[in-house]
């Protein structure tokens, strides 16, 4: 396994992720446990977020600080990346949201893009992108190929579920992107889906199954 590559070892991960597969978990409660892992996935994936010195006033004193130097974008996978939007949000929500929108072809499982508004020069230092599947890390890799063009250099993956392949996949075509989930499963099957894994995360958030 690459260095880069991060399986939440938190016990509140681990708990919440557990009733995010559980097959009878509800779209509504299915949302609000992506947004809330989401936080937590992300919150160990801007560890390194550079900053700044400033200070403030309590009102007691002056007390040293920091600002956040770099200016993030989201970039959520249509659709299913959209539920990790919210869970960034509570903690950036400054962040820009750049949509880029990939399919995954049923028959040859690669991605097709359909949607990129991005602007000529990149407004953001560092992207997030979010799927919470990484299965066979096409839609990432599509992605980041992108934003790559577009001018960015500091990209990382943030998702929920990883499966071997895709992390393989997306390691070898872009080695410098860390990628953090919170569990890596057993393996793909045959339609690509991850297994165990929870089924479909765009219909169990959109109550479309
Ligand atoms: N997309 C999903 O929603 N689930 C999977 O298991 C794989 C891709």
């Amino acid at each position: 396994m690459p260095d880069n590559v991060f399986a939440s070892p938190h016990p509140l991960v681990a708990h919440k992720l557990t009733k995010l597969r559980d097959r009878r978990t509800e779209p509504k409660k299915f949302r609000e446990l992506i947004r809330e892992i989401a936080g937590l996935i992300v919150y160990e994936a801007t560890l390194d977020l550079a900053t700044v010195p400033t200070t403030v006033m309590t009102p007691l004193a002056e007390a040293p600080g920091v600002q956040l130097r770099e200016k993030i974008g989201l970039v959520p996978i249509l659709r299913a990346g959209l539920g990790i939007v919210e869970g960034v949000w509570d903690l950036m929500p400054t962040a820009e949201v750049w949509h880029i929108g990939l399919y995954r072809d049923e028959r040859t499982l690669k991605p097709v893009e359909y949607y990129n508004k991005l602007p000529v020069e990149p407004t953001v230092s560092v992207c997030l992108v979010l799927d919470p599947m990484l299965a066979t890390g096409g839609s990432a890799v599509a992605a980041i190929d992108i934003l790559k063009r577009w001018g960015v250099t500091k990209i990382k993956f943030v998702g929920l579920i990883a499966a071997p392949e895709g992390i393989q996949n997306l390691s070898s075509h872009h080695p410098d992107v860390p990628i953090h989930v919170a569990a890596i499963d057993s393996h793909l099957n045959e339609i690509g889906y991850i297994v165990p894994g929870l089924g479909d995360a765009g219909d169990r958030q959109f109550g479309t199954a």
